[in-house]
């Protein structure tokens, strides 16, 4: 599309997406690009099929959704071919098409959530062989992002999100503040809602701090 070739930075670019809306502008590129612009994509940072943080990610979404004026999705790293570490990584990069699928909605979104289960003290492998299958350096550069944690135990993902955030900040993408740690997940989430009064209180923050961000 003409009007993505034309900027050496995707700054530049939102430059003047901004400039011709306020013109008001609107060509069909123009209404593609508002589109990615707005979107927002929600990570669950595990593969693991009916994971919880699959189902903390619906939750998300709804909270997400009634305060956010563009477009949602989920992206479940559960979508991601089983083999993908042999044919997807390295001298592959960029040949699977089922990994690109999932590669390119994390590729084309402005803002970010991950739903990082803690995995052993950290955040899941699977989630760093995806990273690494990302476009480098820029896959995630100049991209905003939020993390949620959760785990069985009392950490709530504190260390996993404290191990994301140093890679995403080297990679040049932005992370919010406000991480909520969603300890001991089993006795505070029903499969569809969180039921603890303050961990809904952190997620309504940060999704409001996340659309001004
Ligand atoms: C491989 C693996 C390692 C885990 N390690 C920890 C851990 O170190 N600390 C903890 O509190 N919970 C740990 N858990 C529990 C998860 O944090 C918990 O089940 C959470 O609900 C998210 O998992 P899920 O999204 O895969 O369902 C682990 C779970 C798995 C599958």
């Amino acid at each position: 599309m003409k009007v993505f070739e034309t900027f050496r930075s995707f700054e530049d670019f939102m430059g003047y997406v901004f400039l011709q809306k306020e013109r008001k502008a609107y060509s069909k590129e123009l209404k593609f690009a508002f589109y990615i612009c707005r979107m927002i994509s929600i990570v669950v940072g595990t593969n693991r099929k009916q994971s919880v943080s699959g189902q903390v990610a619906q939750y998300y979404k709804t909270i997400l959704d009634s305060k956010h004026e563009g477009d949602s999705q989920i992206v479940d790293l559960a979508d991601l071919p089983s083999d993908f570490l042999d044919n997807a990584l390295y001298e592959h990069n960029g040949k699977n098409k089922i990994f690109n699928g999932v590669r390119d909605k994390v590729q084309s979104s402005d803002k970010l959530v991950f739903i990082v289960p803690e995995y052993n003290g950290s955040f899941p492998g699977v989630l760093k062989a995806f990273l690494d299958g990302l476009k480098y350096p820029e896959g995630l550069r100049h991209k905003k992002s939020a993390l949620v944690g959760i785990s069985s135990g009392p950490q709530g993902g504190v260390l996993a999100m404290s191990h994301l955030t140093d890679i995403f900040n080297y990679l040049g993408m932005h992370v919010l503040a406000l991480k909520p740690k969603l300890a001991g997940i089993e006795k505070n989430f029903d499969g569809r809602q969180i039921t603890n009064d303050l961990y809904n209180q952190m997620l309504q923050e940060q999704v409001e701090q996340l659309i001004k961000f």
